[in-house]
């Protein structure tokens, strides 16, 4: 019989305070003075938005809104304007691409704190053939594949505010560069050249072209971009019957099927694995790239492990080796993170290229009464042996869910977002949704069964070293808890939390995806998805306010601030109606002639004050 969940919390929050010192878990104590300052702020100058159904974005009052870049604007010198109707795989891959995801701010020149002009990092994670052409069917005609091949990728854009807060993109600037479904990306770290990774066309296992279903991502402290490689999946097929025990068993973890989702195995023979068996292997990785060279060679960093990567945050240990968090977002996968061997060199940029590929990766095990452990996924340790079939470090990196699994990692719904806090060193998880959990875990980690709604962990590594192998966890909120209001009375709920960032008021906030399934408005219409600041101290702590409603159909990704705090940046991805002929509002532009675009959006205040403050 599970225990409820309420006795689960009580008996953890005593059992750590003996286990990480009550003292230091007293709210605010051993916080940085930045940090108490804000306890006392924890109340927003904003007021809170309802839950919405508008056909445009809508913020607070004293807020303003407008697009920076949108589906099919052109980046590159010579790329055309937006035609949706003559698009081809040349023009959109001179353009940004579609849906819109990871979104981060980097200040030119390297260095500067500029929060007037630097590069805009923007992925596009996938496509959506009926809202994209007119004459959309099951397979792809070859110049929709090469569209849509076009339209996948990484997005590099140099951007300049003006004075009255709105962005623009500076077109054919040298900063500029898409990376898509063609571009080389070369393997490093222990997997590289490893035989799971070799095909037909690439006999050494070094280089492979593209990256798919890029999700979210994270910043290096040195400037360069960790970009997740998400639902690779849905792009291949294969027949397990045909294949050796192993790729079987590593699509059946993946859920690649015998039927692919998009279908361009019918023009690219490397798409259906019954060809080129390895080529799923290829993909799952996490990429990263130098925005600020541009001709730089772009990397997939294996020692970072193979799964449905959804995003990666970036934190150092005291001795300078980086910490990268990472969750896996698939119903019932887990979270990781990786400690380089390592250290960072703050005065010489450049010698920090590959500190990513030596190091130990580690899995999260929940445990009972808010303690958790990191395992390490090490060749030879554990069940990680040849007599388990693994034959060395690659083999384990390249099957990562099946290594993890063995070692008793904790199955949790659907881990999306992970962000640790730049001042106190605490790890957020955001846990989307798991509408088919049987039971809570052992551990009460995923405490609800089913739990349509989410939740938000909270973690904090033993003595607050994000190298720690033993850390203490805490549920920070629980979606859907409709009678919850803030100390100011406003309504206080979300459902289904996906990206997280720091706002310049050291608080959490949590962009949403799934609410429109979940949440209804006071009219009873389906509620837009969201965004919401969330105090971590305070009386509201983990209490959501709600900052912006989306437009239809739309999910909210990549929240990010300029250094000074005075532009939030989202994207708004899939916006629109059923299809290219019923589009819904044509949303940013609400041109007639313009089907929606998924957007990249600012927020600022015209009166020049930080966002949230
Ligand atoms: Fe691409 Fe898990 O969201
Ligand atoms: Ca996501
Ligand atoms: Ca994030
Ligand atoms: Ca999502």
């Amino acid at each position: 019989m599970s225990v409820p969940f309420r006795t689960l919390l009580e008996r953890r929050l005593s059992r750590r305070g003996m286990l990480f010192g009550a003292a230091a878990l007293a709210a605010g104590a051993g916080l940085p003075r930045s940090l108490r300052a804000e306890e006392a702020r924890a109340t927003p100058t904003f007021a809170p938005l309802p839950l919405g159904a508008a056909t445009h974005v809508e913020v607070p009052a004293g807020y303003r809104t407008a697009p920076v870049v949108r589906w099919g604007d052109p980046l590159l010198r010579g790329a055309p304007a937006f035609d949706p109707t003559a698009m081809t795989g040349a023009t959109q891959g001179g353009q940004l691409g579609f849906n819109c995801d990871f979104v981060a701010y980097l200040p030119l020149p390297y260095g500067s704190r500029s929060s007037s002009h630097g590069l805009l990092c923007v992925s596009t994670e996938y496509t959506t053939r009926r809202r994209m052409f007119a004459n959309a069917g099951k397979v792809p005609t070859p110049t929709q594949c090469d569209v849509e091949m076009a339209a996948h990728g990484l997005n590099i854009m140099e951007v300049c505010r003006a004075k009255d807060g709105t962005w623009s993109v500076e077109c054919g600037s040298a900063f500029n560069r898409r990376l898509t479904v063609r571009s080389p990306f070369v393997f490093e770290g222990p997997a590289a050249g490893h035989p799971r990774l070799r095909t037909s066309t690439d006999t050494a296992g070094r280089i492979v072209l593209g990256t798919l279903c890029n999700c979210s991502g994270g910043i290096t402290p040195y400037g360069t971009w960790l970009q997740a490689e998400e639902n690779f999946d849905e792009y291949f097929r294969g027949t397990p019957e045909l294949a050796h025990e192993d790729l079987a068993e590593d699509w059946k973890l993946h859920t690649i099927r015998t039927k692919s989702h998009f279908r361009w195995e019918v023009h690219h023979a490397r798409f259906d694995l019954d060809k080129e068996p390895h080529e799923a292997n290829r993909f799952g990785w996490m990429v990263e790239i130098d925005p600020y060279a541009p001709t730089s060679q772009p990397v997939k960093r294996t020692a970072l492990g193979r799964f449905k990567h959804e995003a990666a945050s970036i934190t150092q240990t005291r001795d300078g080796r980086l910490v990268v968090y990472m969750g896996d977002d698939e119903r019932d996968q887990f979270v990781y993170k990786f400690v380089s061997k390592g250290r960072y060199d703050a005065k010489a940029r450049k010698k920090n290229w590959g500190l990513l590929d030596e190091g130990t990766l580690y899995v999260a095990v929940f445990e009972e009464e808010g303690r958790g452990r990191w395992e390490p996924l090490v060749f030879g340790q554990g069940p990680l042996t040849p007599e388990r079939g693994f034959t060395d470090q690659g083999d384990v990196l390249v099957r990562t869910r099946k290594a993890a699994a063995l070692l008793g990692a904790t199955p949790m719904d659907r881990p999306e977002d992970v962000e640790v806090h730049p001042e106190t060193g605490a790890v957020y998880v955001a846990l989307t949704n798991h509408t088919k959990r049987k039971a809570p875990d052992a551990a009460g980690a995923n405490p609800r069964a089913p739990n349509p709604h989410g939740h938000i962990l909270e973690l904090r590594e033993l003595e607050a070293n994000p190298a720690a192998t033993v850390f203490a966890w805490d549920v920070l909120l629980l979606g859907g808890e409709a009678a919850a209001t803030t100390s100011t009375g406003a309504e206080s709920v979300l459902s289904c939390p996906d990206n997280l960032a720091f706002g310049p008021d050291g608080h959490l906030w949590v962009a949403t995806d799934g609410q429109p399934k979940r949440l209804q408005t006071v009219d009873g219409k389906r509620a837009h998805d969201s965004v919401y600041r969330v105090p971590l101290r305070g009386p509201d702590r983990g209490k959501p306010q709600r900052f912006l409603n989306a437009v239809p159909e739309a999910e909210v990704c990549g929240p990010a601030f300029t250094p000074d705090g005075r532009t939030f940046f989202c994207a708004i991805q899939h916006p629109g109606g059923a299809s290219f002929a019923k589009p819904g509002p044509a949303f940013p532009d609400y041109d007639a002639k313009l089907p929606p675009r998924p957007s990249v959006i600012a927020v600022w205040r015209p009166d020049g004050e930080r966002i949230g403050r």
